[in-house]
């Protein structure tokens, strides 16, 4: 990936790129809508990755190039104009969060690669602003060989304090994302899902390979979730509803992560029903991600995979996330022998299925997807299998 896009980078900008930031993106393996709720997620990098050339510049301008939109832009260091197309405004808005967060950063001509499909559920956004954030700092050192980790040392900051700048840059595009994309793309670990505890904002990674048999399979519907964001700040305006009746009868209440089962039970009258639903999806999709950790690290993937089963069907039931194409990945997948569990992944309304199954059902499993989905569907699924993949990092071009 690397030499070509070196080869482009200097066809662009008639300069040789100083390095790159990678990024990964992410799928999540369980706890849906649970991260802006203070509760659990587990997450894991996939084996697909953006990467930002860059070189630093002197006279604070940004320039960049997006290979995906075939589109140049260009604007000064800390302003972040609207008119921006969709892409270019995560490139404004994670410099202009650098800026304003008082962290060291540079103008500098930036190419933009990327393998993580656009809008496909993998974190394409997550992804695009840590790599970004990654190379505008390495920009602002001009000390080579400086990597991520000591770039952020350098700067008295964590990998943790750049995911929640990269969220902050994510809420100004516009959805209200929770923190689980940009903590797992910073801080996830080769092999390893993370159980990030989202009020803490702790990570802990749970081996994947202690189960040598084990698959992780990602499926893109290729539904586009256009409209999610609309439906995504809505689930947590229901949310913070149900909170906020919870929080009058349970003492120290402050997120859905504080109530259990069978204080829902009791007070789920008390509240719209629609939003008695949301909750009680959110509260035993919290209970399910737990069990499934400690099933993971049991070496026990039936029950991770009944987890994930359970936790599809909350969404589709009771959150309401879900689509047509999902609901229908999931099924063709629970039909194939050596299936544990199947489920859609993601904010929801389209994106990708995770299936987590045995080896030796990767291939039934696809047959099975491209036999039956664009038959019912009229869409070319996309089939990913990925082991987990390390963190964003930056990577000098003498290296
Ligand atoms: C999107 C958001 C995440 C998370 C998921 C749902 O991917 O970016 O923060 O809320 O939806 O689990």
């Amino acid at each position: 990936m690397i030499e070509g896009q070196r080869a482009d980078f200097v066809a662009r900008f008639a300069t040789e790129p100083h390095g790159f930031s990678m990024a990964p993106g992410r799928v999540n393996l369980i706890g849906e809508h649970t991260d802006y709720n203070d509760g659990f997620v587990l997450p894991m990098n996939v084996q697909r990755h953006t990467s930002v050339a860059f070189h630093p510049r002197g006279d604070g301008t940004v320039r960049a190039f997006s290979e995906h939109a075939r589109q140049a832009v260009e604007f000064p260091l800390g302003d972040a104009p609207e008119s921006l197309p969709a892409w270019a405004r995560y490139v404004a808005y994670v410099a202009a969060a650098l800026a304003e967060a008082g962290w060291p950063h540079g103008g500098a001509d930036l190419h933009i690669r990327s393998d993580v499909p656009v809008g496909g559920g993998l974190s394409s956004s997550a992804s695009l602003e840590a790599a970004v954030a990654g190379a505008l700092l390495a920009s602002a050192g001009r000390v080579p060989g400086r990597t991520l980790d000591q770039l952020l040392r350098d700067a008295g900051r964590t990998r943790t304090d750049l995911a929640l700048l990269c969220q902050k840059a994510e809420h100004r595009v516009g959805a209200l994302c929770g923190i689980m994309d940009q903590f797992v793309v910073l801080n996830g670990r080769e092999g390893h899902a993370l159980l990030i505890d989202c009020r803490r904002l702790r990570g802990k990674p749970v081996p994947l390979d202690g189960t040598q048999d084990l698959a992780v399979v990602v499926i893109n519907s290729r539904v586009h979730h256009d409209l999610a964001a609309n439906a995504y700040n809505e689930r947590r305006r229901q949310c913070g509803e149900a909170v906020r009746v919870f929080a009058q009868h349970i003492a120290g209440v402050t997120a859905l992560r504080d109530v259990a089962a069978w204080q829902w039970e009791e007070f789920r009258d008390r509240m719209d029903p629609l939003v008695a639903r949301r909750a009680q999806h959110v509260v035993t999709e919290n209970e399910r991600t737990q069990i499934a950790v400690e099933a993971l690290r049991a070496g026990d993937p039936v029950t991770v995979g009944r987890c994930m089963v359970a936790s599809h069907e909350s969404l589709r039931d009771l959150y309401e996330v879900s689509c047509r194409e999902l609901d229908l990945l999931v099924e063709i997948a629970r039909g194939v022998p050596g299936v544990y569990g199947s489920r859609m992944t993601g904010g929801g309304f389209g994106g990708c299925t995770v299936t987590l199954c045995r080896r030796e059902a990767i291939e039934p499993l696809r047959q099975a997807v491209m036999r039956e989905y664009p038959k019912a569907t009229g869409l070319e699924p996309d089939v990913l299998v990925t082991g987990a993949a390390g963190p964003a990092r930056v990577q000098w071009q003498a290296e």
